[in-house]
């Protein structure tokens, strides 16, 4: 353990960019860092300054606490304005909703809000979440073994798959409406706050042997879908598409198996996701 430590400090590079390709190619050894050294860490999101929060108990409370803010501009003041421009293919589809539904219209910043919804929130993630599944099971076929012998267990293989591997490491943006210490460390007014969902899903203080993938894991009260009022609206429903989807591919190939060595599988440099460049596999 002691070894690992050290390998880790050496590694690691400050201040920590969570957008960098270092942090993403060893994500649960940085994790691990920042659980046992910097609970409170004010680390990089790109240019960005983000203060991260990577122990579960900590995420839990951060996500339930109102001082807290979604909107970044209650805390700054300022309009309440998307704070980047609005792409063109965007404002197409916002036109032509606009002219299908005379009478009630949205504005521009409820339509946006509207399309992301629809392709970020309930079709990247369900689609990661599923390939991340694959990948999982194939990486540990003692556990896809099991799953095929006692397929009652999916759906708690779904829970651990989430916890263990899932898409989304991070819910969205929390802003400090005012200044909140903790660990010691001092966030201020208005500083961005991440609570990173996968490192508080390995945290050894809540999960049992947390690097120990386990499809009969109980309990297990991961955070990969948020918590409090902004818990993830779509969770029923993407347990269910994965549940569904890994049914019958494993029914209809029982000899699926990775087409490359695992060292190829490529995660996407894209900060706060975990997700494949591709999968290939072989089906039969
Ligand atoms: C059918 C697919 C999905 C839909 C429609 C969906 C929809 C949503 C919506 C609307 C929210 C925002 C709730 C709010 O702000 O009050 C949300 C939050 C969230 N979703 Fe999903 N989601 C889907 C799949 C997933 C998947 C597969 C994951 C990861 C395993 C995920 C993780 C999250 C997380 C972590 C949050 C909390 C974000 C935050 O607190 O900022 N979602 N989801």
């Amino acid at each position: 353990m002691e070894a690992t430590h050290a390998l880790v400090r050496d590694m690691i590079k400050h201040p920590i960019n969570i957008s960098s390709k270092r942090f993403i190619e060893h994500t649960n050894a940085y994790y691990q860092w920042l659980r046992e050294e910097a609970p409170v860490y004010k680390g990089k999101l790109s240019v960005l300054t983000v203060y991260l929060l990577s122990r579960y108990n900590d995420c839990v409370e951060l996500l339930m606490d109102r001082r807290f803010v979604r909107n970044r501009t209650t805390v700054t003041g300022g309009k309440n304005r998307v704070p980047f421009p609005v792409p063109k293919a965007i404002s197409l589809v916002a036109q032509n909703m606009i002219l299908a539904d005379e009478g009630q219209r949205l504005s521009e910043d409820e339509l946006v809000s509207m399309v992301l919804l629809l392709i970020l929130a309930g079709f990247e993630t369900t689609v990661h979440l599923i390939t991340n599944a694959v990948v999982t099971l194939l990486l540990h076929p003692v556990q896809l073994q099991r799953l095929r012998d006692q397929p009652d267990l999916m759906s708690s293989a779904v829970e651990e798959i989430v916890r263990y591997n899932g898409p989304v490491q991070s819910t969205k943006p929390a802003y400090a409406s005012e200044a909140i210490t903790l660990h010691g460390v001092t966030i201020p007014r208005g500083a961005m706050v991440l609570p990173l969902l996968g490192a508080a899903n390995r945290d050894p203080a809540v999960f049992e042997r947390p690097e120990v993938f386990d499809i009969a894991r109980t309990p297990n009260r991961h955070l990969g879908f948020g918590q409090g009022i902004h818990y993830c609206l779509g969770a029923p429903l993407a347990r269910m598409e994965t549940r569904i989807a890994l049914q019958t591919l494993l029914k209809r190939n029982p000899n699926l198996r990775l087409a490359v060595e695992p060292k190829a599988l490529k995660l996407q440099t894209i900060p706060t996701w975990h997700r494949y460049e591709r999968l290939p596999v072989v089906l039969g």
